[in-house]
């Protein structure tokens, strides 16, 4: 077999076979294939797509380039939730607590943040102390006994995603179905769950900016995981504004604690309890949406989710006493008003440049392997739709210095104030 013919044959739009899919991430693993050649094949699948049979066949094949985990130790249906990314999603942090709060394991492993979406594990490593790198036996055990941890990738997951990735990074071809899919569910299917549910995000934030190609997205995605013999569906959400009130680590866990104690903002909360609610439902947990959502809310009410918070940061060696002190974190010193230039609605908050204004304070990465700096952030007082009087405070901005024209100006450029504005919907659709 050549790889030549593999990308003439994919280049003219022609389907694949298992074999020639199965010697191309073989060639990628052991490096026999250069990287202009897996360039050129993969822009081709960028233009020419692939069909469902192919993108089951790349993702088994990239999920078996490296371990799978068997969770098969941890009692009960093991159910995880993953996201495409976005700006202010902390979701996973609270979502996982209050979903381990009603009975069910919740083995989560995450990402770092890339670009202008944040990541978990950069998030929890705000709160001093805390590992998200441990063993497999470790997780293991700690979901069997607290039922949650959150984990960054353990050994050897997808490696060919690895390599696939960092090339689609640089070639300009992230946003294609096929790629995004495998990528996804290649790790997913590895972990070990038995059910997920995939947060699909759509809009100005996303990497998927329409809702029809959101959809075509999810349908992928749940494709290859029902294939893979995973109990799977999606919700397709909102992302043309930023989630919840705060961007930022430190900011964005104190959002999460303020929701597990009952005090978080609505979109964030509506979210969380959509998710949730079908998570406990493939976890066999509850028999319909309104008494899975219920289940979930009495998990705030009775303390129960901030409990398993508590237990996760202990068992992962953080300092839990973050969760009464905030102030135990990392703050910046500088805390910017930025004023509104007129008065009216808000029709326009830019997801993606202020998660850009974020990384530029310092909050986010501009390349892989750049420090982070926990403390800096957005704090917006004004979401969509929300009235605003000229002069009003539409956002704090946390600073380790107070020479940030750059930021202030990118900010202005992507706010708009109108005399009517509409409020997004949160959730479009959902995906089974
Ligand atoms: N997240 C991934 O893991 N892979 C992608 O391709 C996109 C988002």
């Amino acid at each position: 077999m050549r790889m030549v013919d593999i990308i003439d044959k994919k280049r003219n739009g022609k389907e694949l076979t298992d074999d020639e899919i199965n010697f191309f991430i073989d060639g990628v693993v052991n490096g026999s294939i250069p990287d202009y050649q897996t360039s050129a094949l993969l822009m081709s699948i960028y233009f020419r797509d692939m069909s469902d049979h192919e993108r089951t066949a790349l993702t088994m094949k990239m999920m078996q380039s490296g371990e799978r985990l068997d969770l098969s130790d941890i009692p009960g249906i093991k159910v995880d939730k993953h996201s495409t990314g976005g700006v202010g999603d902390k979701v996973s942090i609270p979502l996982a607590a209050m979903v381990a709060a009603v009975g069910i394991p919740v083995p989560m492993i995450s990402g770092r943040g890339l670009g202008h979406t944040g990541g978990t594990l950069d998030k929890l490593e705000s709160i001093p102390g805390f590992k998200v790198e441990i063993s497999k036996d470790a997780f293991i055990k700690q979901v069997a006994k607290e039922k949650l941890a959150i984990i960054g990738a353990t050994g050897d997951i997808a490696p060919a995603d690895k390599k696939i990735y960092a090339l689609r990074d640089v070639t300009d071809t992230v946003d294609s179905i096929p790629l995004i899919a495998s990528s996804i569910m290649s790790k997913k299917i590895a972990s070990g769950t038995d059910a997920l549910v995939i947060d699909v995000k759509t809009g100005a934030g996303a990497f998927m900016k329409t809702l029809e190609d959101s959809t075509n997205l999810a349908k992928a995605l749940v494709a290859i995981g029902k294939g893979a013999g995973m109990q799977c569906m999606a919700v397709i959400s909102d992302m043309n504004q930023p989630l919840g009130n705060k961007i930022g680590n430190t900011l964005e866990i104190e959002e999460s604690i303020d929701l597990l104690k009952g005090k978080g903002p609505e979109d964030l909360k509506a979210l969380i309890l959509t998710l949730g609610s079908y998570m406990v439902l493939l976890g066999g947990k509850a028999n319909n949406f309104e008494d899975a959502k219920r289940m979930l809310e009495k998990t705030i009410e009775s303390s129960e989710a901030l409990d398993r918070f508590r237990a996760m940061v202990d068992s992962q060696g953080g300092d839990a006493r973050v969760i009464d002190n905030y102030r135990l974190m990392p703050h910046a010193p500088f805390r910017l008003e930025l004023p509104a230039k007129k008065s009216g609605k808000i029709s326009k908050l830019s997801a993606d440049e202020i998660g850009i204004a974020s990384m530029m304070l310092g909050g986010g990465r501009q390349k892989a392997g750049d420090s982070l700096d926990y403390g800096v952030g957005i704090e917006l007082h004004k979401k969509m739709g929300d009235t605003v009087q000229k002069g009003e405070s539409l956002m704090t901005i946390h600073s380790n210095n107070e020479h940030i024209e750059e930021v202030k100006q990118l900010i202005y450029q992507n706010i708009e104030i109108s005399a009517e504005a509409k409020i997004p919907k949160m959730i479009y659709k959902i995906i089974k």
